[in-house]
């Protein structure tokens, strides 16, 4: 790889993204392409102790400002210590949710407003920015059936129906926004075609770095 890439995954819970970045993962390995898979909120130590605050059932009293702001402390640490040394040796990294995450939830879903949660946000990740973004859509029924088979659920599957409806209007408005770095993927698949479309889409964009 001549750079690093940088290719996020992003979706409503239970869209199935975590299952497809971990399946395309194995086959860029199996392609012999240095590839990393981790995930937000976490991925490092200190990111991981801010998710377990985060996630955690119990804090039913967490204010969103609050909210917001720790997913930005947990993104900082992650990209410190996980991307970025990744990217500078030139590799593939593969993040399982990122900044999108925060504007279609806190942003828009808890209200505090997109622009808002951009400036927070663009002080904790200063220019990095994905090349692409893979957005996997599924229906809202679709998604909760998902997760309900997953059984556990966080703090935030444990939100109202209206909540994850509005998570997706803010999608929605950010796949209008950003049109030339996100790519929708239909999630309504079955599993091997939903990986076979977003295969396609991430080689599209190898095929430029190498
Ligand atoms: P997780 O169990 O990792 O869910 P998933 O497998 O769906 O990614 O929990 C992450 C939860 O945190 C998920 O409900 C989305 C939410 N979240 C935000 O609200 N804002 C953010 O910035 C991020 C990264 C996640």
């Amino acid at each position: 790889m001549k750079q690093g890439i940088f290719l996020t995954f992003e979706g409503n819970d239970g869209s199935g993204k975590t299952t497809v970045c971990l399946k395309i993962k194995e086959e860029l390995e199996k392609k012999g392409y240095p590839v990393i898979y981790t995930r937000e909120p976490g991925g490092s130590k200190i990111a991981e102790d801010i998710r377990s605050i985060l996630l955690n059932t119990e804090n039913t009293q967490m204010d969103s400002k609050t909210e917001a702001l720790l997913y930005a402390a947990s993104r900082r640490q992650h990209l410190v210590e996980k991307v970025i040394p990744a990217l500078k040796e030139n590799k593939i990294v593969l993040c399982d949710r990122f900044v999108d995450s925060s504007l279609a939830y806190q942003g828009y879903a808890r209200g505090i407003g997109l622009d808002e949660v951009w400036s927070i946000n663009q002080f904790a990740i200063d220019s990095y920015m994905p090349q692409k973004t893979f957005f996997l859509s599924v229906s809202l029924e679709t998604g909760q059936k998902r997760m309900n088979i997953r059984g556990d659920k966080n703090r935030l599957d444990l939100e109202t129906i209206s909540f994850h409806l509005k998570v997706r209007e803010g999608y929605d408005t950010l796949i209008q926004k950003y049109k030339d770095r996100i790519v929708v993927i239909d999630a309504e698949k079955d599993k091997e075609n939903v990986f076979q479309d977003t295969l396609k889409e991430v080689m599209k964009v190898i095929s430029q770095y190498e």
